[in-house]
């Protein structure tokens, strides 16, 4: 089922709120996001690590929860960077082609809202990643 604008709306104040809270010492670029399921929303944040590579996205943290609570059906994903240059320059807003590929894998069916200041932008995973690789 489609989601009203004030779910959207609901879901990027989760994400906006809970970016506040990111472990980014080394980027200093916050990022939260929002999930929602069938249940309820799940928010997280990206944890970065002073082994650079092992830093893990905010998206990733949070479909990670929603396994460990036994819930699989994704309606929306928001993603919230409140730390970057242009807020409605959507290059620097949109997720990285890994959490893309985890999106393909636990979220196919979701609505994934873009946070900005100005306006919210809404995709479907095959805008994002088109022919996206599965088992
Ligand atoms: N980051 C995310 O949390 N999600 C993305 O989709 C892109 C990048 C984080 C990773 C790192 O902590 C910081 O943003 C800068 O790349």
């Amino acid at each position: 089922m489609t989601l009203s604008d004030q779910e959207r709306q609901q879901l990027c104040d989760t994400a906006r709120e809970v970016a506040k809270l990111s472990y980014s010492p080394y980027s200093r670029f916050r990022v939260g996001a929002a999930v929602l399921t069938n249940k309820k929303i799940y928010a997280g944040t990206n944890v970065e690590n002073a082994s650079y590579g092992l830093s893990l996205c905010a998206e990733r943290a949070t479909l990670a929860q929603i396994i460990a609570a036994g819930d699989r059906e994704v309606r929306a994903i928001a993603i919230a960077c409140i730390d970057g240059v242009d807020k409605d320059d959507i290059s620097q807003l949109t997720p990285c082609g890994a959490c893309r590929q985890w999106m393909a894998e636990l979220a196919p069916k979701a609505e994934i809202i873009i946070c900005g200041t100005q306006q919210n932008y809404r995709f479907n995973l095959s805008d994002l990643l088109p022919f996206s690789f599965r088992f």
